[in-house]
């Protein structure tokens, strides 16, 4: 990166003190002192303590309204009473009451002495923590269908389901990303029904998915027809898909080759786009893979009474817990989507052991998830408590709802190489010296495609706008990573880091206590991101980091300041905000971008 980096000055592992830890204990004793017996413990004091909506308020609060019952008193009483009886606590500058709340100022020397040392000192382990040591977390996440197009509405499921895994590997667990590919079912049916009609091998070859997508296009319009148009529906076609599907179930060899043939094209299309976002799988265990895993699991269903004949289908009944029954056999004996789920889940529960295994899909199919975790339950499997369905809201481009079969989609492919070809414009203009131009317009451009999508809700619906999605001004990647950019520039520039204690005494103005106080609440927006399973977290902390030092650039000389201590003190934080940022990029697959 062209600056030498000290890091050998920093490697002494600061102990940092968890101040919400010491005041949460402080409180209990102060209860304890008031009226023994009744303090909750200090887990609970410290989940109480909230962060003021105004910073002028103080760093914490804690509301004394849930102590009223207890303590038979008044909130804004018990708090005038407990801001007379909390005892010392280290870096605590100052405690005011307001109403019913106690509001605590920390001491800025907590953050300089504290915080940014250890900022400095972990640095890329900065924000991990050890929640999930000796835990287990499987995530079935991606998944797209094969021969299917790989479009916009798997933009969600790739991009939650990743952020998702890495949130749990930074906090300790060990984790197993699975695609489970949609690779089996009568979608290749038709397809080799399509294949043996139109199909061109060399084509294939050389067009990839597209032209796979064309076929299954094809045959679905040919075996619909189209009624306005006087053309009638091929249902013998459709016998014919169905018949050469079942060839593949009962091992046909040259059926089975030719899916082999269709799955790795497929595959081969979706590493390019895996590689653009930086993710990989642990495994590519997909539907097929449950084939002769799961007659066992159809036993067991037969074997505990559940399994019930409707018009020759099996079907598990669910009306007592308001749900349509559950699809197990269809009237051929062909198995089904949720057969294969329930035979998944019971596999990778006895191949990994997991402590909890997530899997993220489009809200459209919440119901299939609760049905066929409510028919495992039933099963008797005593873990089905483990396993969570994370939805997510639809994405819609300018309005336009996309529609799956119908041919009329955005490729996900498409959507990156736009972006990137917009970067790489923006680019030409502002910065057409820029070495490795290609790779940085394509962390900028898929980059920004990742950050706008999960800077909403994940549940919401999301529309796209290309253009907002990569402004350098708005709240986008884009801005994102130009600021990481930003701060590597000024560390180069300032030649490295300064010499520990290089810094020593320098009193921090507002727009610098401000930006560490922000980079000290990393860790706990990883731990909420986990909570709510929500991305967001991290993309929105993202912002309000970039916002603070983006004000401090403003505010602040740096390289030029006015004293040593100061330039010292302001190249630390600069390098703190860029460790920061680079960690959580790190979470949402977003790539670090030191020149831009
Ligand atoms: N292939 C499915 C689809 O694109 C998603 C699979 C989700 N995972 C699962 N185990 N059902 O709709």
């Amino acid at each position: 990166m062209g600056y030498n980096k000290d890091k050998c000055a920093y490697t002494r592992r600061y102990k940092v003190l968890q101040f919400k830890e010491t005041l949460a204990n402080a409180i209990r004793d102060a209860i304890e002192q008031t009226a023994p017996g009744t303090a909750p413990d200090t887990t609970e004091l410290r989940e109480m303590l909230e962060y003021p909506p105004d910073k002028t308020m103080g760093d914490l609060a804690f509301p004394c309204f849930k102590l009223s019952r207890a303590l038979r008193k008044a909130p804004p009483a018990i708090a005038a009473s407990l801001s007379e009886t909390l005892g010392e606590v280290p870096y605590l500058k100052e405690v005011k009451t307001a109403g019913g709340y106690l509001n605590f100022v920390i001491d800025d020397t907590y953050f300089t002495d504290k915080v940014l040392k250890q900022v400095l000192a972990e640095g890329d382990d900065y924000g991990k923590s050890h929640d999930g040591d000796g835990k287990t977390f499987v995530i079935d996440y991606s998944s797209p269908n094969v021969a299917k197009p790989f479009h916009i509405g798997h933009l969600g499921t790739t991009v939650i389901g990743h952020s998702l895994k890495k949130l749990h590997e930074y906090t300790g667990w060990k984790t197993v990303g699975i695609n489970h590919l949609g690779d089996w079912g009568t979608q290749f049916g038709k397809l080799i029904v399509a294949y043996k009609l139109w199909g061109d091998k060399t084509q294939i070859e050389e067009g990839g998915i597209d032209k796979l997508v064309e076929l299954y296009v094809r045959i679905n319009n040919v075996i619909k027809g189209d009624e306005e148009k006087g053309i009638p529906a091929r249902d013998d076609l459709a016998q014919q898909s169905r018949d050469e599907f079942h060839k593949m179930e009962i091992g046909d060899e040259e059926n089975i080759a030719l899916w082999k043939w269709f799955v790795e094209i497929s595959l081969r299309e979706y590493e390019r786009t895996y590689k653009q976002l930086g993710i990989t799988f642990d495994s590519y265990a997909g539907e097929s893979f449950y084939t002769d895993k799961m007659p066992a699991q159809v036993q067991r269903l037969r074997d505990r009474d559940l399994l019930k004949i409707d018009d020759g289908a099996s079907i598990v009944d669910l009306s007592e817990y308001k749900m349509p029954p559950c699809l197990i056999l269809k009237r051929d004996g062909s198995t089904l989507y949720p057969t294969r789920d329930i035979a998944a889940a019971v596999y990778r529960k006895e191949t990994y052991q997991f402590d909890k295994c997530m899997y993220v899909t489009s809200n459209q199919q919440i119901l299939h998830f609760q049905q066929w975790f409510k028919v495992l339950e039933l099963m008797g499997y005593e873990w089905y408590g483990e396993l969570v369905h994370i939805p997510y809201g639809t994405v819609s481009i300018g309005g336009a709802k996309l529609a799956t079969r119908t041919g009329n989609v955005i490729l996900l492919k498409d959507l990156f190489a736009m972006a990137i070809d917009k970067v790489r414009a923006i680019m030409e203009e502002k910065n057409p010296d820029l070495e490795n131009k290609e790779e940085v317009a394509e962390a900028v451009g898929v980059g920004a495609i990742v950050f706008y999508y999960l800077t909403n809700s994940r549940i919401k619906d999301n529309d796209f706008s290309l253009d907002d999605a990569l402004s350098f001004e708005g709240n986008t990647g884009p801005y994102a990573q130009y600021t990481y950019a930003r701060c590597c520039s000024i560390i180069e520039k300032a030649g490295g880091l300064p010499p520990a204690g290089a810094s020593k005494g320098y009193a921090p103005v507002e727009a610098e206590s401000s930006l560490i106080r922000i980079l000290s609440l990393f860790g706990e927006k990883v731990k909420d991101a986990i909570r709510d399973s929500e991305p967001m977290v991290i993309t929105r902390f993202i912002l309000d980091v970039c916002g603070a030092f983006n004000r401090f650039y403003h505010d602040c000389h740096i390289v030029t300041a006015e004293s040593p201590e100061a330039r010292a003190f302001r190249v630390e934080l600069t390098e703190a905000t860029k460790t920061v940022l680079g960690n959580a990029f790190g979470l949402i697959c977003l790539k670090k971008t030191p020149k831009i």
